[in-house]
């Protein structure tokens, strides 16, 4: 994990005579000029805008890297114990749980974060959490009582993601009908969330650039430029860098947004904590339902514990939420979704059975649960992209009539996921 990508703190004393230089000038032009005109003045008050974002950003990084410097992390110390100081520091989880030790580290990270205005990039893959993080992020900060405003940069059409996010006149293109703000003047002294950013494409990056460079906006068919003063996170689950070596990311956007860079771990790195997690949501999903915890079967059980949760932390949670829905007293692998249940066709669950029938032999038992899992991960796979094998395809880097062979072999149709096109974000 990257706190910061340059070490800034080196060079801060050149920095700040950089700026002190430039402060001089400033004073100099305003003492000596005898008379100043409009053109004049706004020249100055611009150099002097311009001036002032540099010391808040010099400043906020100062800032940050002092508290980074001053409380170094201990890695002896125990988990529950970092986890009780963060408590007793009066941090705000959001429903945050674990106390696995790279969790930790970015609650600890954002903890220092939280109050500057640092642009902070969170990436991990899907279900890690990424979301929750820049809702903790913003929860501690200054801007807590302000909005936040959450903007999924994949999934606005790239024609109307300038209006989107910086808003439209009225009659600035077919169909707007009204003047309407965007995603930016809505995070005004807030917090903007821009999600999935790898999605973004070249044209939008070069706008937020703009933005993140000027702090100020102008709606689509409007001169006039609107300070926003918005602080921004930014998620991924793609490498971001790779992506600028592939010419797909701009560098200088990723270096913008990354000035903390967090990395949320993947689910099967904290397999440790499947079971508090697993007790954690059965409560939770116990009191959203309003009814008793479920208690799970012993092939359930080793089952969720065992299971590769591509979809890591949201899977484990709907998971649970589905069974505690589902079952009674007791829940089985029967309730689970089909597309996980390790039965084979050559093994099905006797009817009524809370589990499903053991195999007759290990190598049997290999083939059907390899089976079963390359099933589950296709339709897993197809339910995300909506049904495109061109789109999965690319997603996992592999052949497309490879792909389209694998589709075959366990008789799935990719249109029967068209309806499902768009992904769950929910909980
Ligand atoms: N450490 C955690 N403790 C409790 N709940 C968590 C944790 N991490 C994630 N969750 C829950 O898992 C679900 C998914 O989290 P979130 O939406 O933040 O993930 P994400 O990384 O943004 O996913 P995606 O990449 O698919 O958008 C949410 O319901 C969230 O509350
Ligand atoms: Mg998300």
């Amino acid at each position: 994990m990257r706190i910061l990508d340059q070490d800034v703190s080196g060079g801060s004393a050149i920095a700040y005579a950089g700026l002190i230089e430039k402060i001089e000038i400033l004073r100099s032009t305003l003492r000596w000029s005898a008379r100043l005109e409009r053109p004049d003045i706004e020249k100055l008050l611009r150099q002097f805008t311009a001036l002032r974002d540099e010391v808040m950003q010099l400043s906020h990084r100062e800032r940050f890297v002092k508290a980074a410097a001053a409380e170094p992390a201990r890695p002896r110390q125990a988990p529950g114990e970092r986890r009780q100081a963060l408590l007793e520091r009066s941090f705000v989880f959001e429903g945050t749980f674990g106390d696995n030790p790279k969790l930790l580290e970015a609650l600890e990270i954002a903890e220092k974060a939280a109050p500057t205005d640092l642009p902070v990039l969170i990436d991990g893959e899907s279900g890690t959490g990424k979301e929750l993080m820049a809702k903790v992020i913003h929860a501690n900060g200054a801007r807590a009582d302000k909005p936040f405003i959450s903007v999924n940069c994949g999934a606005i059409p790239e024609n109307l993601l300038e209006s989107e996010l910086f808003g439209h006149r009225k009659g600035a293109f077919t169909g707007a009908a009204s003047d309407r703000k965007g995603k930016f003047e809505s995070a005004h002294r807030g917090t903007i969330f821009l999600d999935e950013i790898g999605e973004l494409p070249l044209t939008g990056q070069v706008k937020l650039l703009r933005v993140l460079e000027a702090h100020e906006i102008q709606r689509v068919g409007s001169d006039e430029a609107i300070a926003v003063d918005a602080r921004i996170v930014a998620a991924t689950n793609r490498n971001l860098r790779r992506f600028c070596e592939e010419g797909r990311f701009r560098e200088d956007l990723f270096y913008r947004l990354s000035v903390i860079h967090l990395t949320l771990p993947p689910l099967r790195e904290r397999k440790d904590e499947i079971p508090l997690l697993i007790a954690y949501f059965g409560d939770e999903a116990a009191e959203a339902l309003k009814r008793r915890p479920v208690a799970l079967s012993p092939r359930l059980r080793d089952f969720l514990l065992d299971y590769a949760y591509p979809g890591n932390i949201r899977e484990l949670r709907n998971l649970i939420y589905r069974i505690s829905c589902l079952a009674g007293e007791t829940a089985g692998l029967e309730h689970l979704p089909e597309a996980l249940r390790p039965v084979s066709p050559a093994f099905p669950a006797p009817a009524g059975s809370a589990d499903a029938a053991i195999p007759k032999s290990l190598s049997d038992a290999k083939r059907a649960a390899s089976d079963e899992a390359e099933k589950a991960l296709l339709e897993r796979g197809l339910q995300e992209v909506g049904g495109t094998v061109a789109e999965l395809a690319r997603r996992w880097d592999m052949n497309r009539s490879h792909l389209q062979t694998l589709l075959k072999k366990h008789g799935i149709h990719s249109k029967d996921f068209r309806r499902a096109a768009a992904p769950d974000k929910s909980p």
